[in-house]
């Protein structure tokens, strides 16, 4: 089956399903006689009240419109302060991410916010590159100054343990017995002067601003991993079905043979909270035909990926609300 045919048959079955909601809809309004109720309520107030009431609720309506419109891609300011529950100590999904997808290799985090899990992820699996794109500069601005928080951190790390190391040293000095450090010491110094050659996430990692459904693929670029976390819903509100295509059928010319793609979907009726915050995505969101039940279908059998692996039920510890399936898809 082709895309296209494959887009009837959906577009079938929403039509189907949309003429079965609106039934029930209608037998649920006979069943509450709305016109009643809302006659008996509008009796009780007076003129000013409702003045008040509309006014009030036109205010809180705007101020919401407002502060979603500011993040129509899903481009949130804090996304990690409410992404990632007080004690938990690292993002839920770093644990079920497997280290032979990163270790020493190149990687790509599509919609890469403000950087915490694409710096986290390198300093935990030890990549060979990681870059992180994002469509909003301000999550770029946001990732870079965390980038340089983790990389003093790391330094001041260092230099604390290269201090003890002098120290210790300097005791065994005192006693006369440093010509001959034991093979712990020596196996100790190894590693810490290995660390300081190794160089630090600078190095590693790096931030783009882009937006990935409308930029030039550049021949050279190539990865072995690709991660796209909680984009989905944001491309698809955005740039509808054709958006989500070009978004699958691009990671797969990026990824190298027998590359990763580590991807996490938002569920449908997540869509449902944010199609209306801007036109384009409530017009998307009336057009949609490829849900996300049917991206494994489309990943597998059209753009091409040999297999997949569902990582999800490893996953625990999630805050309500993210607790959403994850895959990864083998070229
Ligand atoms: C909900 S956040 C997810 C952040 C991160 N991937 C994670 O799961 O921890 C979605 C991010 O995707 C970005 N985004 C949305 N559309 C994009 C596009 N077309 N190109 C690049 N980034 C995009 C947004 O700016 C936002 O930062």
């Amino acid at each position: 089956m082709s895309l296209d045919e494959m887009r009837e048959e959906k577009e079938k079955e929403k039509i189907t399903e949309k003429k079965k909601k609106q039934q029930k809809q209608k037998q649920k309004q006979k069943l509450k006689n709305p016109e009643e109720k809302q006659n008996k309520s509008e009796e009780n107030i007076t003129v000013e009240e409702k003045d008040t009431k509309e006014k009030t609720q036109a205010q809180i309506n705007s101020k919401k419109r407002k502060r979603k419109d500011v993040f129509a891609f899903g481009n949130y300011r804090s996304y990690y302060g409410y992404r990632i529950g007080q004690g938990m100590d690292e993002d839920p999904r770093l644990k079920v991410f497997k280290r032979e997808w990163f270790q020493g290799k190149d990687c790509l985090d599509i919609g890469c916010n403000s950087g915490i899990i694409t710096i986290q992820i390198a300093k935990k699996f030890h990549c060979h590159r990681i870059l992180g794109i994002d469509i909003d500069s301000d999550r770029i601005s946001d990732a870079y100054w965390h980038l340089r928080k983790f990389v003093r951190a790391e330094r001041v790390q260092k230099s604390g343990a290269k201090a003890s190391i002098v120290k210790v040293t300097e005791k065994v000095n005192d006693l006369e017995s440093c010509a001959n450090p034991s093979s712990d010491e020596k196996q100790e110094i190894a590693r810490d002067s290995s660390h300081s050659e190794e160089g630090d996430l600078f190095d590693i990692v790096s931030f783009r601003k882009e937006n990935f459904v409308q930029s030039w693929c550049q021949r050279e670029e190539q990865y072995d991993t690709i991660l796209c976390l909680s984009v989905t819903k944001w491309i698809h509100l955005n740039w509808g079905d054709d958006g989500l295509i070009t978004l699958f059928s691009k990671i797969w010319r990026l990824l190298r043979p027998g590359g990763i793609l580590v991807l996490e979907p938002q569920p449908w009726r997540s869509y449902e909270n944010n199609h209306l915050v801007s036109e384009t995505t409530s017009k998307n969101y009336q057009t949609i035909i490829f849900r996300p039940n049917c991206f494994m279908e489309i990943l597998l059998d059209k753009i091409g990926f040999r297999k997949v692996e569902d990582i999800t039920s490893a996953l625990s510890g999630s805050k309500v609300g993210f607790d959403r399936p994850i895959f990864a898809y083998h070229k």
